[in-house]
């Protein structure tokens, strides 16, 4: 038998992510030892039909006139089967089952709802499928910014003031949520959907008469949000932490990074995280000093145990004169090869493609159900 492990790459999603997962792809594509590993591309349409995307077409996904890529409604869907020969991903075309490709372990780059939430990972756990990174528990705590602060503040984290509110509490009880927004939190305020990502539907507001209309905005991405006190001339700054099981603590963290965001765009908006190349610089490792260092890969370990985290997590802090507070993890943070958590560990000595195949091996060492 072969030793060559084979991964599905999956990609793209029903997120407004779309695109930003398309590019990683890409960028994964490119850099994982095809010495190594069987590489199998599987794209998720905007719609979510499933399909099989050849490799060329992947390695050529780039940015054009700030447009993403995005993944092409599909001639065949590809359907997954898990039986006799563990598990495939197949294509159907009419009655019959073409292009049939065995996988090992699942490799989701998604980000956002129906992707790094838990949905996806629910699937691979009911499939008995192998794949990189949380469960479904802690996918689902490390989407939603409201049970992330939750976790958070049960593990005794020091988490900045903040309002949640569902659906059901803005379409009865608006009043209320506004009169709790103006007795806990001063401005200005950062409304923001729960289960966002990218920067996607989050404003900040300097005046009340702005926050109606920017929990609109956000509930046009999630009918759920939050609402955070904003944070004044704060520095952003990351930690990248990688599951290791052997590790009396579990993991291992990163140095400190930190994203410098250009005074133009306000925050570290979409603009500023993906389209404007000048706008914003990532430094990694950031200049600050030695204790503050100490402190945030410390917090960094509680918050990735704090919502149960297995494989990696991007742990994101803002630090002021007050000290630090967590803001969120990603479970499933910006992974091209430029992006924040790559960078942070490629500057600890570990290479892009080195990454990809610990994650992958962190995959393949864990067994299948409950753990
Ligand atoms: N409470 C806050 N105070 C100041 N800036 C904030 C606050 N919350 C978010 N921001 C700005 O908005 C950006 C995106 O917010 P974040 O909560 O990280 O959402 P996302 O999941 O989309 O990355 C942050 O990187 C930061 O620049
Ligand atoms: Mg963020």
């Amino acid at each position: 038998m072969s030793d060559r492990i084979r991964v599905a790459l999956i990609f793209g999603g029903q997120s407004s992510e779309h695109g930003i997962s398309c590019l990683t792809a890409a960028s994964v594509l490119k850099a994982i030892d095809r010495g190594r590993y069987d590489v199998v591309g599987v794209g998720i349409t905007r719609s979510g039909r499933w399909t099989q995307v050849p490799l060329d077409v992947i390695a050529a996904y780039t940015i054009v006139d700030g447009h993403v890529p995005e993944v092409a409604e599909p001639r065949h869907d590809a359907v997954w089967m898990v039986g006799e020969q563990g598990c495939e991903v197949a294509s159907r075309d009419g009655e019959k089952l073409v292009d049939i490709n065995g996988v090992d372990v699942a490799f989701a780059l998604l980000h956002g709802p129906f992707g790094e939430d838990g949905t996806i990972q629910g699937m691979f756990e009911l499939m008995g499928i192998r794949y990189v990174g949380s469960g479904v528990a802690a996918s689902a705590v490390g989407m939603d910014k409201h049970f992330m602060k939750v976790a958070f503040e049960a593990a005794g984290m020091p988490v900045w003031p903040y309002v949640a509110a569902s659906r059901h509490r803005l379409r009865h009880h608006r009043a209320d949520v506004v009169r709790e927004i103006d007795e806990r939190l001063t401005y200005p305020l950062f409304v923001k959907p729960a289960r966002g990502g990218s920067s996607l539907g989050i404003s900040r507001v300097a005046d009340p008469s702005e926050l109606d209309a920017a929990i609109d905005e956000a509930q046009r991405f999630d009918p759920k949000i939050v609402v955070e006190q904003g944070f004044v001339g704060a520095r952003e700054l990351e930690v990248a932490v990688l599951g290791d099981p052997a590790a009396p603590d579990g993991c291992a963290v990163s140095d400190v990074g930190e994203i410098r965001v250009q005074a133009a765009h306000g925050f570290y908006d979409f603009e500023a995280k993906y389209i404007d190349e000048a706008g914003a610089a990532l430094d990694a490792p950031a200049d600050i000093p030695a204790e503050l260092s100490d402190r945030l890969k410390d917090l960094a370990r509680q918050a990735f145990h704090a919502v149960d985290a297995e494989g990696l997590v991007r742990a994101d802090f803002f630090v002021t004169d007050d000290g630090a507070f967590i803001n969120e993890v990603n479970t499933m943070p910006g992974f091209t090869k430029i992006s924040m958590y790559p960078a942070l560990w490629q500057a600890a000595g570990m290479t892009y493609p080195e990454l990809i195949g610990r994650l992958i091996d962190l995959a393949l060492e864990r067994p299948v159900g409950l753990r």
